[in-house]
C-alpha cells in the first residue's frame, strides 16, 4: 500500500480515523470540559513535623520545603493551611528523649499532646490527626519494644499504642493513625479508646503500608531510622497485592473507619483493588522518598516541580484514593486555586 503522505494530492485513504480522541483535547476548555479526576484542595491533608521549643521552623535536609516546627509554629501553620482550603493535618512528633519502650508517644505532656492541646486552643477547624507509632520514640528507632531474640514484641506494642492512642485522643485527636504495622493494632485502639470515653475518636489505619526504600528522608527527618535490622518482619512486602487485601479486610473488620495504603505511588494497582472492594474512604500516603525524589529532580532542572506534583497527586486520586496525605499540601493547594482542575 502506498502511504498517503508520499502522495499529497492523493484522496483522503480509507484507513484514516473518523474515531478522532484529539478533538476534545484541542483547547483548555474542552480539556477540562471532559476531565475525569480533579483534585480540590480539601483533598489534601498536609503531614507535619512538630519538635519541643518554641519559633521553630528547622529545615529538613532530605525534604527541601519542609521544616521541623515547634507548637506555636504548627498552630500558625494550621492557620495558613486552613485559609488554604486544605483537608487536614497528620502530625509527627519528635521528642527530646527516646527510650527502649517510646514512652515519650504516650506521654501526657508529650510532643503531640502539647501540639493538639495548642491546636484546640486555638480553635483550630482543621480534622487533625495523630500519627499513632513508637519508631520516633524509641531509641533503637524500631515501631514497638523488643522481644528477648530482638524482634518487636507484637502483643506488648498494640497495649502501648493503644495507650498512645487514647492520650492522643485525650488531647484533642479528631482521628488517630496507627502505623506500626502490629497485628491487632486496630482493635486494641478501639477497645482502648472506647473504654476511656473516646468513642468518638476515629481511626485511620495504615492497612497496607509496606516495607518500603521511599521513606528514607523521614526517617532521616524523625531521626528514626532502625538502629539494626529493619522493618522487613511487619510491614508488608512490596510484593504483594493479594495480602494488602487481607491486610485492610482485617482492620475493616477490627473497626478501622478508614484506610491508608502506604507509599502511594508505587501502589497505584493496591489502591485501585482497594477501591473496587471496600466501601470505606481510602487515603493514599504520598511519602516522603516521593515528594524528596520530584523536589531534587526539580531543584536539578530536571523535573517541572508543580507539574510533577500535580501529576502525580492527580494520578494517585484517579487509582481510587479520597484523600493523599502530602508534604506538598500547602503550595498544591495554593496552585489549585490559581488554578482549579
Ligand atoms: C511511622 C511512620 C513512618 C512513616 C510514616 N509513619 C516511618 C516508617 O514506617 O519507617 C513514613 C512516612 C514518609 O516516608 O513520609 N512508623
Amino acid at each position: 500500500m502506498t502511504l498517503a503522505l508520499d502522495r499529497p494530492d492523493a484522496a483522503v485513504a480509507p484507513t484514516i480515523p473518523s474515531r478522532r480522541l484529539r478533538r476534545l483535547r484541542r483547547t483548555a476548555g474542552l480539556r477540562a470540559l471532559v476531565r475525569e479526576t480533579r483534585l480540590d484542595p480539601s483533598m489534601l491533608v498536609a503531614g507535619l513535623f512538630v519538635q519541643p521549643g518554641a519559633g521553630r521552623r528547622d529545615p529538613i535536609g532530605s525534604m527541601p520545603g519542609v521544616a521541623r516546627l515547634s507548637p506555636d509554629t504548627v498552630v500558625e501553620e494550621a492557620r495558613r493551611l486552613d485559609a488554604l482550603g486544605v483537608g487536614g493535618l497528620i502530625l509527627f512528633g519528635l521528642p527530646d528523649a527516646k527510650d527502649g519502650v517510646g514512652s515519650g508517644a504516650w506521654a501526657r505532656d508529650g510532643i503531640i499532646q502539647e501540639t493538639l492541646a495548642r491546636l484546640r486552643d486555638a480553635d483550630v477547624a482543621l480534622p487533625l490527626i495523630a500519627d499513632t507509632c513508637l519508631c520516633e520514640y524509641t531509641d533503637h528507632g524500631h515501631c514497638g519494644p523488643l522481644a528477648q531474640d530482638g524482634s518487636v514484641a507484637n502483643d506488648l506494642a498494640i497495649t502501648l499504642l493503644a495507650e498512645t492512642a487514647v492520650s492522643q485522643a485525650a488531647a484533642g485527636a479528631d482521628i488517630v493513625a496507627p502505623s506500626a504495622m502490629m497485628d491487632g493494632q486496630v482493635a486494641a485502639i478501639r477497645a482502648a479508646l472506647d473504654a476511656a470515653g473516646h468513642g468518638e475518636t476515629a481511626i485511620l489505619a495504615y492497612a497496607a503500608k509496606t516495607a518500603s526504600a521511599f521513606y528514607g528522608p523521614f526517617r532521616d527527618a524523625a531521626d528514626s531510622a532502625p538502629a539494626f535490622g529493619d522493618r522487613r518482619g511487619y510491614q508488608m512486602d512490596p510484593a504483594n497485592a493479594r495480602e494488602s487485601m487481607l491486610e485492610i479486610s482485617l482492620d475493616v473488620a477490627e473497626g478501622a473507619d478508614a484506610i491508608l495504603v502506604k507509599p502511594a505511588l508505587p501502589s497505584l494497582d493496591i489502591l485501585a483493588r482497594a477501591h473496587d472492594r471496600f466501601d470505606l474512604p481510602i487515603g493514599a500516603y504520598q511519602v516522603s522518598g516521593e515528594y524528596a525524589s520530584i523536589v531534587a529532580a526539580a531543584q536539578n532542572g530536571w523535573l517541572d516541580r508543580r507539574r510533577a506534583l500535580l501529576e502525580s497527586t492527580t494520578s494517585i486520586v484517579r487509582a481510587g484514593a479520597s484523600f493523599v496525605i502530602t508534604y506538598a499540601a500547602a503550595e498544591m493547594a495554593e496552585w489549585l486555586r490559581e488554578d482549579p482542575r
